[in-house]
């Protein structure tokens, strides 16, 4: 079976930069599902869609016309690689993917992009609900603190102009959000290797995350 390495965690805790690391060294495949999530609700902002019609939010997802090419993210011809990292679009985002509907449209679309030789899949349910199969399972965390704390230095770097009290409250919100949800909580699967980087650096992390694999 073509391996997959399943990479959950919640926001700011470096699995994006791990996660496309370890793919890398690999030659492997990478899948940020979070970003399908945001370009559902990218295309929902957009054409106003209420973020309560689960059935037309589930259309959307299940049609999403979008590719990914060299790092780059394209809805219907358009580069959104920077405008789905919006905040607004981020919280929209996670409101959205607590229907079960939406979820359920963007299965299949994730099962699509395990292919030879390999692929490192980043996301929340990743390893509980997407891969279960997975023979390698990591969930990275970090404090709350350090991950505003990343997240600040994120937006600074971009000129985007940043408060580390709003930054806190709405990490601490969508952390609830994620966890809490009736469907796919945020909580490591069975079998998970837990990591803590708020004191390592990704690099470390991507280092732990390669011998866990070759072990
Ligand atoms: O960049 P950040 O970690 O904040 O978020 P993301 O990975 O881009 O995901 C955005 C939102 O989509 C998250 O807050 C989750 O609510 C949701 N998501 C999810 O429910 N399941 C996934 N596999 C990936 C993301």
């Amino acid at each position: 079976p073509i391996p997959v390495i399943a990479i959950d965690g919640p926001t700011a805790s470096g699995k994006g930069t791990v996660a496309h690391r370890v793919a890398d060294k690999l030659g492997f495949h990478y899948l940020d599902s979070g970003a399908l999530y945001r370009l559902t609700a990218l295309s929902a902002l957009r054409r106003g869609t209420s973020l309560t019609d689960e059935h037309a939010l589930a259309k959307l997802a299940e049609h999403l016309p979008c590719s990914f090419s060299g790092g780059a993210i394209i809805l219907a011809h358009e580069n959104v690689t920077d405008a789905i990292r919006a905040e607004e679009v981020g919280n929209t985002a996670s409101r959205i993917a607590a229907l079960p509907a939406v979820r359920q449209a963007l299965y299949g679309l994730q099962l699509g992009f395990r292919k030879t030789p390999g692929l490192v899949a980043d996301g929340r349910d990743m390893g509980t609900v997407i891969f279960p199969h997975a023979p390698l399972k990591v969930f990275l965390t970090a404090s709350v603190a350090a991950r505003a704390e990343r997240r600040y230095k994120q937006l600074i770097e971009k000129g985007i102009s940043a408060n580390m009290e709003d930054l806190l409250m709405d990490l601490q919100a969508r952390d609830d959000r994620d966890t809490h949800r009736a469907i796919a909580p945020l909580v490591p699967a069975e079998g998970a290797h837990v990591l803590d980087t708020s004191q390592i650096t990704a690099d470390q992390a991507v280092e732990q995350v390669l011998k866990w694999y070759a072990a």
